[in-house]
C-alpha cells in the first residue's frame, strides 16, 4: 500500500505536470482528488488494514495528498502565467495606433439645400414653419382666391384624398403646393409675420423633369407699407447668398390668383453670366441671360381677408418655388432624370 501511495503521488505529479491547458489540469484533478478518484479508492482501501498499520500509513496517506495538493497548485499558477504571457504577445493592443473610422455619411443634396435656404432667410428674420402636407382644399386653392371651378387650379395637378369631405374646408388633398401655409400663419393671429415655409409638395406628374413628391419654400412678409421693393430687395439678397455675388434677380410680369401684382421671378444665368452670348453664340443653358425660378407677388387682398389680416391696415408679399430645381441650378447638376435624386443609389449620392 505504501508503495501504491508513493506510485500515486508520482503520476499525479507528472500527470499535473504534464496538463498543457486548464481543461486537461481539471481532467487530472477529477481522475486523481475526484471524489471517485484514485486517492480516495485507496484511502478506502485503508480500512482493511490490520489497525496498528493505520496510524503510519494514514501518516504517509497526509503526506502525499498534501504533496499531490501542491504539485496541482503549482501548475495552476504556471498554466495561468503562461496564459497572461501569451496574452501580452498575441492580444496586444497598440493604444497609441490610429483607430478605424466608422462610415460616414452625409447629408442628402436636398437635406443641405432645405438647410442653406432656411439659414439665409433667418437670418434676414424669417421663421422656418411646416404646414400639413395633407392639407384641405380651403387652404390650397378657395382661400388663395381660386374659387372651386376656376381654370387656374388645373395648373397644380392635385392628389385629391379618398376620404370624406369636410363640412367647411371640402376635400382632403395632398397639398401641391406650400401656398397653403400663407393663410394658415396668417389665422395665428400674429403680426407682422416673416415666414419661410418648406415643406414636400405634391403633383400628379412623373417625367424626367418632374417628381410626384417635391419640396418647395415659401417666403411671406406681412406688415405695414410693404411693397415689391422689399421683395425685389429680399429676392436679390437670397440670389448672392445661394448663387453667388454676381447673380440678379427680375421680376417679369405674370399671373397668380392669390398675388396682385404678380411676377415670374428669374435669376441671371451662370453660364453666360447675364448677356445670354455664349462666345459668339448664343447661350445653350438660358438661350436670354435668365433662369426662371419661381413665382412671386403681392398677396391678393382677398387671401389676407381668408387669414383675418385688414388689407387696408397690412400688405405683404410671398414667393415660393422648388428646392430641388434651385438645388441643381445652383449645383449646375444637370440630371438626365431627376428621379435619380430618390432612388437612394449611393453610386449617385456618394458623388457630392
Ligand atoms: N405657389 C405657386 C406655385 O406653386 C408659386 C407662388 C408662391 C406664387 C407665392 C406666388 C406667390 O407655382
Amino acid at each position: 500500500m505504501k508503495e501504491q501511495f508513493e506510485r500515486l503521488q508520482t503520476e499525479a505529479s507528472a500527470a499535473f505536470a504534464a496538463a498543457k491547458d486548464a481543461a486537461e489540469l481539471e481532467a487530472a484533478e477529477i481522475k486523481y482528488l475526484g471524489r471517485k478518484g484514485e486517492m480516495a479508492s485507496l484511502m478506502q482501501g485503508m480500512a482493511g488494514l490490520p489497525s496498528h498499520e493505520r496510524p503510519a500509513m494514514g501518516k504517509l496517506a497526509n503526506e502525499v495528498k498534501i504533496a499531490i495538493d501542491r504539485a496541482l497548485a503549482e501548475r495552476k499558477k504556471e498554466l495561468e502565467a503562461e496564459k497572461l504571457g501569451k496574452l501580452a504577445t498575441e492580444e496586444w493592443i497598440d493604444l497609441t495606433a490610429p483607430g478605424t473610422r466608422p462610415p460616414e455619411g452625409h447629408l442628402h443634396l436636398v437635406t443641405d439645400a432645405i438647410a442653406t435656404v432656411t439659414d439665409i432667410f433667418t437670418r434676414l428674420g424669417f421663421t422656418r414653419v411646416r404646414y400639413p402636407e395633407v392639407e384641405w382644399d380651403w387652404y390650397a386653392f378657395e382661400a388663395l382666391n381660386m374659387p372651386k371651378d376656376h381654370p387656374a387650379r388645373d395648373e397644380w395637378e392635385t392628389f385629391f384624398i379618398d376620404a370624406p369631405e369636410h363640412p367647411k374646408l371640402g376635400k382632403m388633398v395632398l397639398t401641391p403646393h406650400t401656398s397653403s401655409g400663407q393663410v394658415r400663419e396668417m389665422q395665428k393671429g400674429v403680426l407682422p409675420i416673416r415666414m419661410i415655409n418648406i415643406s414636400k409638395t405634391y403633383r400628379r406628374q412623373i417625367t424626367q423633369r418632374h417628381l410626384p413628391m417635391f419640396h418647395q419654400f415659401e417666403g411671406m412678409m406681412i406688415d405695414k407699407d410693404v411693397s415689391v421693393t422689399h421683395l425685389k430687395g429680399v429676392l436679390d439678397h437670397f440670389a448672392r447668398e445661394f448663387f453667388g455675388p454676381t447673380r440678379k434677380t427680375r421680376l417679369r410680369p405674370y399671373h397668380f390668383q392669390f398675388t396682385e401684382p404678380s411676377f415670374e421671378i428669374d435669376v441671371t444665368c451662370d453660364v453666360c453670366g447675364g448677356t445670354g452670348q455664349y462666345g459668339n453664340a448664343k447661350c445653350k443653358l438660358c438661350k436670354e441671360g435668365w433662369l426662371e425660378l419661381g413665382g412671386a407677388g403681392m398677396i391678393h387682398p382677398n387671401v389676407l381677408k381668408a387669414g383675418g389680416v385688414d388689407p387696408e391696415k397690412w400688405s405683404g408679399f410671398a414667393f415660393g418655388w422648388g428646392v430641388e430645381r434651385t438645388m441643381m441650378m445652383r449645383e449646375g447638376l444637370k440630371l438626365d432624370d431627376i428621379r435619380h435624386l430618390y432612388k437612394n443609389d449611393f453610386r449617385f449620392l456618394r458623388q457630392f
